[in-house]
């Protein structure tokens, strides 16, 4: 229908919603701008650790901005190929009705793998790829800038998580393999992506996969489910977009945690307070995405498991000194927010050292480990202090209720039927156990246990 035939004023009405909305938006995006110019001029003053490290994590691995800026518009031509082959490709990557048959599934792989391997092989100066590598690595920003580089990441990464399971929904031929022999287009940039991000694994991670996945525009750049129905494109679109909404509403409390830190620590309570008084209501907003965000209305139950959680997923590995090392997918556990969060409220981390230094980079790792550091919940004594008690428990309580919700909501998802694979998670890999139940059992346990250690 024309706008013209829409009521006057209806037409003004809408107009001064959309106007409002675009106001809102500019002034978001003016605070969050306001706030990493202040945290970076903390870092200059040398004011705080904390503030240097969150200025650091901005900086280089955000390319000046939080979430992390990509470039996906003007690639050095070595690194043009990589994008194109995925995206050529990625329509022959699902199945609509994916096959029990362990030969048919077999087959259809390695065709993905036959012709990624060709089209890899014929189209990518791998030279040319290295060269860029080692200018990065010397810091050489001209020849690849990091926002550039960040978007690459993303790119092999996915590049490899497809080459990995060549169909979606994963199945139990490509579940039980144990190595994966990539072509070396996928292997020769791999390791110095990881060790600029400072992260060991074979597999991606939330950073490289999901944020990365986010162009300029806010735009998803590698789908999965290319051509198959609304209800699988919208629900993949739907659970991705959260995690990235999700740290556009972080980078606000992580100002705010420092601040609180550094007031605490010159003794200026009023102030501390207030910032705590920020983090509890942001808290709450941001929770309140996670909470609209994961419903059947928007992420079906009946094609999560199946179409979108699979390919984030690993389970593969290779020997290492002589020991067969096997890697984990990506997980909500990889989500800087909450580690942060855990890390500033003085409460144990979640994830064990070596998964630390396997999935999360090592600047949100050093963020997390100075948050813990100057964690002042165990100090309050002074007069005044009650208040500022009083507020972080508000902010557990927006923990416990995020953890108790987080439970009960995700073990539907992974309670549905499907029937082509073995009973996996993408952050734990396949699930040993005598039966389905009994392994999700198992997860079941790691939430509550950390529900209950959320005090
Ligand atoms: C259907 C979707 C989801 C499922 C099935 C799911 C499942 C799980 C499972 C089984 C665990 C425990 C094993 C592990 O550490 O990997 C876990 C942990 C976790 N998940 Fe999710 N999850 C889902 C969505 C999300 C979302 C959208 C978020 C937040 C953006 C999230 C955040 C977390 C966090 C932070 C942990 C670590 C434990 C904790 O801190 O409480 N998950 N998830």
């Amino acid at each position: 229908m024309s706008l013209f035939l829409l009521p006057f004023p209806f037409i003004i009405a809408l107009l001064l919603v959309l106007a409002w909305r675009r106001r809102t938006q500019r002034l978001k995006a003016d605070a969050t701008a306001w706030q990493i110019q202040n945290i970076k001029s903390m870092k200059r003053q040398g004011a705080h650790e904390t503030a240097t490290l969150l200025a650091d994590l901005i900086e280089n691995d955000g390319a000046g901005a939080w979430p992390p800026k990509t470039n996906y518009g003007s690639w050095p031509e070595p690194l043009r190929a990589y994008k194109d082959i995925y995206l050529e490709l990625v329509p022959t990557l699902p199945a609509a009705n994916p096959s029990l048959d362990d030969d048919v599934n077999q087959e259809k792989r390695n065709k993905y793998r036959m012709r990624m391997r060709k089209l890899l092989s014929e189209r990518v100066d791998i030279v040319g790829v290295e060269k860029l590598m080692i200018a990065a690595a010397a810091g050489d920003t001209d020849a690849f800038p990091r926002d550039v580089y960040n978007a690459f990441y993303c790119c092999i990464a996915v590049c490899r998580h497809a080459y990995r399971w060549a169909t979606i929904p994963v199945v139990k031929v490509a579940q039980l393999e144990k190595i994966v022999d990539f072509p070396p287009e996928l292997d020769v940039p791999w390791p110095y992506l990881q060790r600029s991000f400072r992260v060991d694994a074979d597999s991606g991670n939330n950073t490289a996969n999901v944020l990365h996945n986010f162009d300029e525009n806010g735009e998803r750049v590698f789908k999965i489910n290319v051509g198959l129905n609304e209800l699988i494109t919208s629900s993949e679109d739907a659970f991705f977009r959260l995690f990235y909404d999700l740290e556009v509403l972080a980078m606000p409390i992580y100002y705010d945690m420092i601040r609180a830190v550094v007031c605490f620590e010159e003794n200026d309570t009023v102030s501390c307070l207030t910032h705590l008084q920020n983090i509890t209501f942001r808290v709450r907003t941001l929770l309140k995405v996670f909470y609209d965000g994961l419903t059947a209305s928007r992420v079906s139950k009946e094609v999560w498991l199946s179409y979108v959680q699979g390919f984030q997923g690993w389970g593969v590995g290779r020997m290492i000194n002589g020991e067969y090392v096997k890697f984990d997918g990506l997980s909500g556990n990889h989500v800087l927010i909450f580690q942060a969060l855990d890390a500033f409220l003085g409460i144990g981390r979640y994830l064990s050292d070596e998964n630390m230094d396997r999935y999360i980079p090592g600047r949100q790792r050093d963020l997390c480990v100075a948050l813990k550091k100057h964690s002042f919940r165990g100090k309050l004594k002074g007069p005044m202090d009650c208040q500022i008690e009083e507020e972080f428990k508000k902010i557990v309580n927006h923990m416990k209720l995020f953890r108790s919700a987080h439970r009960t909501r995700v073990m539907p998802y992974l309670e549905q039927p499907a029937p082509e694979r073995l009973t996996m998670t993408a952050g734990k890999s396949v699930l040993e156990g005598p039966d389905a139940k009994s392994a999700l059992k198992v997860l079941d346990d790691m939430l509550v246990t950390r529900l209950k250690q959320t005090a």
